[in-house]
């Protein structure tokens, strides 16, 4: 136990009591042991920077912690280490109407930065089902992406600039919240997606965009996956989306039961897509929509006539990774390249039930950005630690396949533990060298958020 963290932070600004571990010490992976041995609650930049220093001088180990709502392990601390949470540095400090830009605190809920944008008349286009607990830095950290990235790209497109303290306690301003800015290495792109291993993100300016229209929603069914991307093809072609998600029929079953919700088609399919677009847009959305009944693309489909029955449609896809929490889903965040996208998912296909005969396998994802989530059901009467040994057994398999097509083993959600073993089917021995020589130089005792990605 350091006598000096207790110097810095006194209770309840520090916690060592089992509940608050239990709590703070995870995230939402449930098959990490959990066992950090304290957690602060820094107000300050400089009692963060005060706390690095510390960790370089006594060998403490330091866990960033923000929603807690990663699904990689990154934000768990199984070895004794400090968890260091953003909830009391969570404050909007500054809104700059024409720089279009707020100045946020790392410990911001996403939802609280959503409705502040809007208050001010504008919009912040990152979203996703965890908007209501999960904080700004740990959505830098992730470089989260969520359902609208099709139309307004990942959070590191939203990011103006960043203040980071590096794993030996200096503070960087990188880029000032600046639009144009031709100074060499531009550091926030490195800090971007790091997942805390190379310094603690304390604040960001973020950027904003214009609130959009009205939208709307439709829903269709399909047999064949093929003949998902013929129709986003074509419907890119005709409407501006703002999300083309992607569900199969089991995670239907699932969500539907859970939420207690209508099932969108009369008839069941093989897969559905979710499309969101402007309501102005709705008349080429519907032509869109016969050209593929024509075609054949398409068994039927259903578009929204009212705000809350698209609330409602939403909720067949956000709701599906919560419905599947109960089966202790083995998580697979797999991207290619759209035009990949057919061919690779005959490839997963096919190995999954080959491997995998008895086991239910769900899919969903963000099929407009190539991100696919295939998530492995437990069995009732398969233990949890034999569950997860036979998944990770055919996890080179598939990332195999992944490595064959360049994509990426992790397209949202991170590395952090989970994924940690396999970086190599989707970066380079000379990327991971030179990811290891960058960690030695912003954090050379090793004290950031020790044992992930790398
Ligand atoms: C989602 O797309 O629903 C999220 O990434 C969560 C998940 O994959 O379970
Ligand atoms: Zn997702």
């Amino acid at each position: 136990m350091s006598e000096s963290l207790d110097k810095l932070f006194s209770p309840p600004r520090i916690k060592r009591d089992a509940a608050a571990l239990a709590i703070w010490g995870c995230d939402w992976t449930r098959s990490f042991p959990v066992a950090p041995s304290a957690v602060v609650f820094p107000e300050t930049i400089e009692e963060v920077q005060a706390l690095v220093v510390l960790a370089n001088e006594e060998g403490l180990q330091l866990v960033p912690s923000g929603g807690r709502t990663g699904l990689s392990g990154g934000a768990v601390a199984s070895h004794g280490e400090v968890v260091v949470s953003f909830d009391r540095m969570n404050r909007i400090l500054d809104f700059a109407s024409a720089d279009r830009l707020i100045t946020c605190q790392a410990g911001v809920v996403t939802q609280t930065l959503q409705d502040f944008a809007t208050r001010q008349g504008y919009f912040y286009p990152v979203d996703f089902a965890s908007a209501g607990s999960s904080q700004l830095g740990g959505n830098i950290a992730t470089n989260a992406g969520g359902i609208r990235v099709i139309r307004y790209g990942m959070t590191r497109n939203w990011i103006a600039g960043l203040r980071v303290v590096t794993g030996t306690g200096e503070l960087l301003d990188c880029n000032q919240g600046l639009v144009k800015n031709a100074t060499g290495y531009d550091f926030r792109h490195l800090f971007i997606g790091s997942e805390g291993t190379l310094g603690f993100i304390v604040e960001a300016d973020v950027r904003l965009t214009r609130i959009p229209e009205p939208q709307q929603v439709m829903v269709l069914g399909f047999e064949k996956f093929r003949d998902i991307l013929k129709v986003l093809s074509h419907f890119q072609s005709l409407v501006e989306l703002s999300a083309f998600e992607f569900f199969s029929e089991l995670a239907l079953q699932k969500v539907t039961a859970h939420r207690e919700l209508q099932r969108p088609l009369a008839d069941g399919a093989q897969f559905y897509a979710l499309l969101e677009f402007d309501a102005s847009a709705a008349e080429n959305a519907t032509a869109a929509f016969e050209h593929a009944v024509t075609e054949g693309w398409v068994s039927d489909g259903v578009l929204s006539q009212s705000d809350a029955q698209a609330a409602s449609l939403w909720q067949l896809r956000e709701g599906i990774s919560e419905s599947l929490a109960p089966f202790s889903p083995y998580k697979n965040d797999l991207s290619v390249r759209i035009s990949e996208m057919p061919e690779f998912l005959d490839d997963v296909d096919g190995m999954v039930r080959a491997c995998y005969p008895d086991f239910e396998v769900c899919w969903y994802g963000h099929i407009g950005d190539g991100n696919l989530h295939l998530n492995i059901l437990k069995p009732e009467d398969v233990s949890i630690d034999e569950f997860y040994h036979r998944c990770h057994e055919i996890s080179p398999q598939l990332f195999e396949l992944v490595r064959a097509r360049r994509g990426s083993i992790s397209a949202e959600h991170g590395v952090g533990l989970l994924k940690k073993e396999f970086l190599q089917y989707s970066r380079s021995s000379a990327d991971l060298k030179i990811m290891r020589a960058l960690k030695m130089v912003l954090d050379p005792n090793g004290v950031m958020n020790p044992g992930k990605l790398l």
